[in-house]
């Protein structure tokens, strides 16, 4: 039938149109036959029921019209309120079929659980640098983490890095023509970056169901059941290739994505401003539900029928597996759909680390960073000196660990005695709540070298601008923050000195160092617009080493 989904990718001729409007001529002939029906007087066949006597049918288009008219609705709308995006205005204006396709990769990597408003910069420099898959090819892994650094989820750009690589080993500079082939020769591309890469760049009929996709379709056709589980996969996958533009897919599916991001939004979906409000089956039932509470309210006293068609539902909602099992909420509205499994929470983990200062030959100080191993989180990124936390271990134990560590890398011993507390940074990533136990030494002699091969000394500047994590940034501004406070204190103390008799002054309340640089404070608010130096907050260390 024509409306089942359909994965097979049809090419970018006036075939798929062809079909729709054959198949718009005899859904009109069905419903002059049904109107006719009713006229005559036989029992009345409502229109709407007729089309949504089966759960396939309720939860996908029956109407070819529908389809045609979802299509053109969605497509208006993009092309007046979409954002010009850089990799949309490079999928449009790079008639190199090549330098489009890895365009068009590179951000749709990019954009695999990052925010548009975040990635537009990084996506800016990383073209810039470099704007071809030979010239990513050519660049090294640490260069490739330092142009990542910050936007998270660091395996992408490893990743990226070894797909340009074999593009350019293997498939002698070529990217990939089919949305089969990038699944299969790309590393890190699924399922949804072929779909999308293979619509965007290559005009590709095929839908491409991410996230906000997931939750625009789930709305549209009033799927509630668990949506990561394989029915509702497949239901999604079938509608999009059913609605995608066979005319304009690229275009179709991003009309969905930014559907999806600014106006059907997970939280605060902006119904009245939707361009496809008229197919979705979530709004029909706000407002049937809406209009049903009200004539209760009104009890018995209004016995007209709604002037709202029949509550269309899924036939067999109980045995369905595209229905929620959960009873409608008329608080969630809209919101009911889609539903999603609870998440594990994240695991906790602590984190000792130690930021070690040297006076460097120019003035300026330097930092110790060591380099995570080539695999797992944060692979190859650099970080400060660190050690997770063993429940059992004691507290002793571990800065003793860590500072035994420290001293490899350094050639020198370092007593625990000399670490000093700062304070604590808190970083979610996706699986994991971690928190950073900060401690500081700061060492008097500028030849201190480095021992090891995975460990370097940087300059604040430096460091910046290296393939850092977010959380080593964090950790930074946290003894910036601190640095202010210590700065604040003694000019307070200074003050106290200088100004009446001591019965006269106001009592000093101790101010206790502020724990979590992660939550925001105002410590780290104001330490990113006036760069302190962490000079004068590391002179406090007991001991030299
Ligand atoms: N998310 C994933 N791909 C996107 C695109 N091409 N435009 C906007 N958001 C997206």
């Amino acid at each position: 039938m024509w409306y089942l989904a359909t994965s097979t990718l049809r090419s970018t001729t006036h075939k798929g149109k062809r079909a729709g409007l054959e198949m718009v001529q005899t859904h009109r002939a069905q419903r002059r036959r049904s109107k006719t029906a009713g006229k005559e007087g036989s029992c009345h066949v409502d229109e709407e029921s007729a089309y949504s006597s089966s759960p396939s049918t309720y939860h996908t288009f029956h109407d070819p019209a529908d389809v045609v008219l979802l299509r053109s609705r969605l497509l208006s709308w993009y092309d007046e309120e979409k954002r010009e995006l850089p990799w949309r205005t490079l999928a449009v204006t790079e008639s190199d079929l090549n330098i489009r396709t890895y365009a068009v990769w590179v951000s749709e990597i990019m954009l695999q659980q990052t925010q548009v408003a975040t990635v537009i910069n990084y996506y800016n420099k990383w073209m810039k640098r470099w704007p071809t898959v030979q010239d990513l090819a050519a660049a090294t892994l640490e260069e490739v983490n330092q142009m990542w650094a910050g936007l998270g989820y660091y395996s992408r750009g490893k990743r990226l890095h070894e797909g340009a690589q074999k593009v350019v080993s293997e498939l002698k500079g070529q990217m990939p023509r089919t949305v089969d082939s990038l699944l299969k020769q790309l590393p890190g591309v699924g399922r949804y970056t072929a779909a999308a890469i293979g619509s965007i760049a290559l005009g590709q009929v095929t839908g491409a169901v991410d996230g906000n996709l997931i939750r625009v379709l789930c709305r549209l056709r009033a799927i509630g059941a668990d949506c990561t589980s394989p029915a509702v996969t497949e239901a999604l996958w079938g509608l999009a290739n059913m609605l995608v533009d066979p005319e304009r897919p690229g275009d179709f599916n991003q009309a969905m994505m930014e559907l999806g991001a600014r106006v059907c939004t997970p939280k605060g979906p902006l119904c009245s401003q939707c361009p496809v409000q008229a197919h979705c089956h979530s709004h029909h039932k706000v407002h049937v539900k809406q209009e049903t509470n009200s004539r209760k309210l009104l009890g018995k006293l209004d016995r007209k029928p709604s002037a709202l068609p029949d509550i269309e539902d899924c036939v067999d909602g109980r045995t369905c597996p595209l229905c929620p099992s959960e009873p409608w909420d008329d608080a969630l509205g809209v919101l009911n759909f889609p539903r999603k499994p609870a998440k594990k929470p994240p695991r906790a983990e602590r984190t000792l680390t130690c930021v070690v200062v040297r006076p460097g030959e120019e003035g300026e100080d330097e930092y110790l960073l060591t380099q995570r191993p080539n695999k797992g989180l944060l692979a190859g990124l650099w970080e400060f000196p660190s050690l997770l936390q063993e429940e059992k271990s004691s507290d002793t134990k571990q800065r003793r660990a860590l500072c035994a560590g420290i001293s490899r890398v350094l050639g020198t011993h370092l007593t625990d005695s000399l670490l000093q507390y700062v304070g604590e940074v808190v970083h979610i990533f996706s699986h994991i709540h971690q928190t950073y136990v900060v401690h500081s030494v700061r060492l008097r002699d500028s030849g201190t070298q480095t021992h090891t091969e995975n460990a370097q000394w940087l300059t604040r500047s430096a460091l910046q601008e290296a393939a850092v994590s977010t959380g080593v940034k964090k950790i930074l501004k946290l003894c910036d923050s601190m640095q202010s406070q210590k700065e604040q204190t003694s000019k307070d103390g200074k003050r106290q000195k200088s100004t009446g008799p001591k019965k006269d002054r106001k009592p000093q309340t101790s101010k206790k160092p502020r724990l979590n640089a992660a939550s925001g404070g105002g410590g780290s608010g104001s330490s990113s617009s006036r760069q302190l130096s962490l000079s004068s907050f590391f002179t406090t260390v007991k001991q030299e080493c």
